[in-house]
């Protein structure tokens, strides 16, 4: 795997894991456009998740090989990053400004995404956030640079997807459509089996107990209904020792003890220590273990003339089955 020297965060900067080849592109590119007929809305459909879900079968083995290898053990990093999957970059239209921005129509990008998740499990998305869309965009909206979500450009800090929610998705999948202008945007990545190494026992100590209240973040708009009760305190950390699960945001967790506040600022300085900086070039597919990984973004410019930064992402569940009373009818939109 290619590390370069520590960037201005400390990290270092990753490219691709591996490249999926010419041929395997090919291959991925005529089973994608499959999906793509029928011309009207239908990614957030049953039926065509369901065609996703057969065609999967049918993508490249070493693509099906790679991530459900990392479905087992998403490894020291939690994330793994491909290369050279099809976007359509000939046919790709110009990245979209809008808030709230989703991608609704059947496309290559929209079809490579739904395919992978359905190898991960089974795709996931929250009423609340994004309309619930499937495939949601991830792009710089004018007007919203300093805000600290999808839509913004400023640095976005460590978090991982969807915490405070009872039902927090497995997997963050994305798709790089368009590298920005500067091409200095990073995707940070911070995995939390290289972070825990790093904290004192009494910092350890601390992000197991339940000593934090973690909020829904800005992308799921101000008051958010999630049909929860207020927010219970909670840990941190949870489950073996050697290896946690971890549930936590920056921006939206809030210690409410001293000894919680300085290991959550401890914490914050192993990620800092350990993240890896994504570079993302057209064609990257980044699935991150959002249960032992954290996520940011670094600053960069975007110009809003149709050719900015264009990500396209996707959450993934390994069990939808443990979320059932939350998504009416058995879709896969939690409502709640
Ligand atoms: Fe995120």
């Amino acid at each position: 795997m290619p590390e370069t020297t520590p960037d201005t965060h400390r990290s270092t900067v990753a490219a691709a894991d591996w490249d999926l080849g010419q041929a395997d592109a090919d291959a991925c590119e005529r089973l994608a456009r499959t999906l793509c007929t029928g011309g009207h809305d239908q990614v957030d459909s049953p039926e065509w998740v369901a065609r996703a879900r057969d065609a999967w079968e049918d993508l490249p083995p070493r693509l099906r090989r790679a991530v459900r290898r990392f479905r087992r053990h998403s490894g020291p990093h939690g994330t793994i990053v491909i290369g050279g999957l099809p976007v359509d970059q000939a046919g790709l239209p110009a990245t979209p400004a809008v808030p709230g921005s989703v991608q609704r129509q059947a496309t290559v990008p929209a079809a490579v995404l739904t395919m992978v998740a359905c190898g991960l499990g089974e795709p996931l998305a929250y009423l609340a956030e994004k309309s619930g869309a499937l495939v949601q965009d991830v792009v710089p909206v004018p007007g919203q640079e300093t805000f600290h979500g999808n839509a913004g450009s400023v640095p976005l800090s460590f978090h991982t997807e969807n915490g405070f929610h009872p039902h927090p998705p497995d997997y963050v999948v994305f798709l790089c459509l368009r590298a920005d202008h500067d091409r200095v945007a990073g995707m940070r990545v911070a995995g939390l089996r290289r972070a825990l190494p790093l904290l004192t026992p009494a910092g350890r100590q601390a992000l197991f107990a339940p000593e934090f209240i973690t909020t829904p973040p800005p992308s799921f708009g101000p008051g958010t209904a999630t049909g929860e009760p207020a927010a219970e305190p909670r840990p941190v950390l949870s489950g073996a020792a050697e290896d946690p699960d971890i549930r936590m945001a920056q921006l939206v967790t809030t210690p409410l003890t001293p000894r919680a506040a300085a290991a959550l600022t401890e914490f914050g300085r192993a990620c800092e220590e350990t993240a890896r900086t994504l570079r993302l070039a057209p064609g990257d597919l980044v699935v991150i273990d959002n249960r032992v990984t954290v996520h940011g973004r670094t600053a960069f410019q975007p110009r809003y003339d149709g050719a900015d930064r264009w990500l396209q992402r996707t959450y993934v569940t390994t069990d939808l089955r443990r979320s059932r009373d939350h998504r009416p009818h058995d879709g896969h939109i939690l409502t709640r």
